[in-house]
């Protein structure tokens, strides 16, 4: 007896299987980008042009909600691909919209990438300044 994928031609089979990562949906998605620093340049531009008005320079939040400390600091709760997922899809009835449309997506990584950068270069300051106080 014969499995059944033998009976798949070789490009459907092809096909099948280049489009399980597709299908994966952004959730299980990792940053392909993810400490490209070239990336993070394209992202820094991207987010001038696009976020900062809201955000803020380097994602410090005005308008909108900061991008780079907490649940968004290194370690923190929200995964690259949340992130990714809500500059791609917006947030329904608020003032953040999707940028699927407009953006493609190397592009949101690559912004996604400069947040995750920003994020890191904001703990390090922060730690910066604590060595600073003299302890005494
Ligand atoms: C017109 C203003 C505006 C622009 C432009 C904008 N945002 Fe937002 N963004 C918001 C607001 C307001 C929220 C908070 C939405 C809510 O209440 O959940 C938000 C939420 C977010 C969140 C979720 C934050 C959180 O803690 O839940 C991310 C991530 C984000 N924006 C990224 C971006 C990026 C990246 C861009 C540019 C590509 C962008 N935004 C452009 C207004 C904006």
């Amino acid at each position: 007896m014969k499995p059944a994928c033998r009976r798949l031609s070789p490009p459907l089979l092809a096909l099948l299987l280049c489009a399980l990562p597709l299908a994966g949906g952004a959730q299980e998605r990792t940053n392909p980008l993810a400490g490209d620093a070239q990336a993070a340049r394209s992202g820094e531009d991207l987010f001038g042009r696009n976020c900062q008005q809201c955000h803020n320079s380097r994602g410090k939040g005005g308008k909108g909600p900061q991008l780079i400390r907490g649940a968004w600091g290194p370690g923190g709760a929200n995964s690259d691909a949340f992130m990714f997922q809500t500059i791609a899809n917006g947030r329904p009835n608020t003032q953040m919209g999707g940028f699927g449309g407009s953006l493609s997506e190397t592009e949101i990584w690559q912004i996604v990438t400069f947040l995750r950068a920003e994020s890191q270069r904001a703990k390090a300051a922060e730690r910066q300044r604590a060595d600073d106080v003299p302890n005494w």
